[in-house]
């Protein structure tokens, strides 16, 4: 049974982080989707929100016979990833700038837990420019961001933005 955890935070999910999930049900049984909570950042949605639209996404792409599960996790990923019996985490790497930081992450997990093995995974060329943080803020300034995200996230993020407007003007 080969078990991998995939963390992130997710705020929110893109169609760079379900294309690693695709490319990872390839390679294992079962993935964990795991939504950190992290009290110390202010997130645009909760992690609540987040697992369940991750949740409702997952459910709509192509997985084989991959088991996908998402959850919450606080505290050391390795520790939870121990928890989990899980062999392996999951990360994507976009260009050569996220590496050095993947990389401290990497080696640190391992010296933390060294049963578990963290694995690299390229998300396809068309998704290695986007990030969350650019979705939202593109998305918040008026740009489209179709294409990049699920179809449900873009009508979560309209759903968010319009709420904060109204609530901005009242
Ligand atoms: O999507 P992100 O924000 O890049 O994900 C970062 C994440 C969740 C993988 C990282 O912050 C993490 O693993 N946090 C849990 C706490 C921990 O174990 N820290 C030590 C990492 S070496």
């Amino acid at each position: 049974m080969r078990r991998a955890i995939y963390p992130g935070s997710f705020d929110p999910v893109t169609n760079g982080h379900l294309d690693i999930i695709q490319r990872g049900c390839k390679l294992f049984d079962e993935i964990i989707i795991a939504v950190l909570i992290n009290p110390e950042k202010t997130p645009f949605f909760s992690v609540e929100e987040r697992c369940d639209i991750l949740r409702a996404v997952v459910k709509e792409i192509d997985h084989g016979e991959c088991v996908l599960t998402v959850e919450s996790f606080a505290g050391l990923l390795v520790q939870y990833a121990a928890e989990r019996n899980a062999n392996a985490i999951v990360r994507g790497i976009r260009a050569i700038s996220d590496y050095e930081y993947e990389l401290q992450m990497a080696l640190m997990n391992r010296r933390l837990g060294p049963g578990i093995e963290t694995v690299f995974m390229m998300a396809h060329e068309a998704y290695s420019f986007i990030s969350s943080r650019l979705i939202k803020e593109v998305f918040s300034l008026g740009g489209n961001i179709t294409g990049l995200v699920p179809p449900s996230v873009e009508i979560r993020l309209q759903a968010r933005l319009s709420r904060n407007k109204i609530k901005g003007a009242s």
